[in-house]
């Protein structure tokens, strides 16, 4: 099979080339400040916070790595891509808020953190990555391994049936049909190249002795709207429509993201 000359050889697509890009087409646009806002929301409600250090797998520009440190927490932010580390710590280093020295930075891979840093951790965030690999399902067992008994995964995934839904209402009724959906990860393409489904979630999950504790939707309202908001008045509303049903069934099946706490068992039979 042809490779595809942006994918490392086991085809993950490090964001190497694509940071300005992915800053500018997501968190200065709507979207990423919703998804901000929704993190912000959810991960108090969804994890137990008590300042335990961090270990952000593929942080990408650092929003994750700064919202942490900025409560108190010290965080380990690994990210295979030399320009997306470059930027985080440029933008970290501007910042009057986060404490010093409070986020280590690590150039590394999923693959190799298991070598590369003493574990295992009780609180690990993998946002926005597994749809980035090329097995996604190998990941999630990296990730547990990584994972200290009696501990917490944040896991985002960008969501496969949201994106089936959204080409049909775009009216790509071709590409739904024949499940082309996924991205090819070629020059500065942002369609991701593995999006993942809730089932597969809840399969690799159950494969690593992983419990979902809970679940939200990302976006469940926003990427559908015909009309988006004009104005800050009409972004408030919809923050807080996505607030009121991010958590609720079937809503949250189809938000944009679908994100998680997983625990790992204290004790491992
Ligand atoms: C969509 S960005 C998400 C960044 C950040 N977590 C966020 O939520 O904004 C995906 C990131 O995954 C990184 N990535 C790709 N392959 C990876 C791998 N094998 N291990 C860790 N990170 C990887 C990319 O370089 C990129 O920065």
């Amino acid at each position: 099979m042809q490779r595809i000359e942006e994918l490392t050889e086991v085809g993950d697509r490090y964001f190497d080339g694509l940071a300005d890009k992915f800053s500018r087409s997501l968190y200065q646009a709507p979207r990423g400040e919703l998804r901000l806002a929704m993190l912000d929301y959810l991960l108090p409600q969804m994890l137990d916070l008590s300042q335990q250090p961090v270990l952000d797998v593929g942080g990408g520009l650092g929003q994750q790595a700064a919202w942490f440190a900025q409560r108190g927490h010290d965080v380990t932010l690994t990210e295979p891509s030399a320009d997306m580390l470059n930027y985080a710590q440029a933008w970290h280093a501007e910042s009057t808020e986060l404490p010093p020295e409070s986020i280590t930075y690590v150039q590394a891979p999923l693959q190799r953190l298991n070598c590369e840093l003493t574990g295992p951790w009780s609180l690990i965030t993998c946002h926005a990555v597994l749809e980035w690999l090329g097995d996604p399902r190998a990941a999630m067992a990296s990730l547990a391994a990584l994972l200290a008994p009696g501990g917490q995964l944040s896991l985002m995934v960008f969501n496969r049936d949201a994106l089936r839904f959204s080409n049909a209402m775009k009216g790509n009724l071709e590409k739904v049909l024949s499940d082309r959906l996924e991205g090819q990860g070629r020059r500065q393409r942002l369609t991701p190249i593995s999006p993942v489904t809730h089932r597969q979630v809840v399969q690799w999950s159950a494969d690593n002795h992983l419990t979902i504790e809970a679940v939200a939707g990302i976006r469940v309202f926003q990427d559908y709207l015909f009309h988006p908001p004009a104005n800050e008045a009409e972004r408030e509303t919809l923050l807080t429509l996505e607030k009121q049903y991010c958590r609720q069934d079937p809503h949250w099946r189809l938000g944009r993201y679908l994100l998680y706490t997983l625990t790992k068992p204290e004790t491992s039979e």
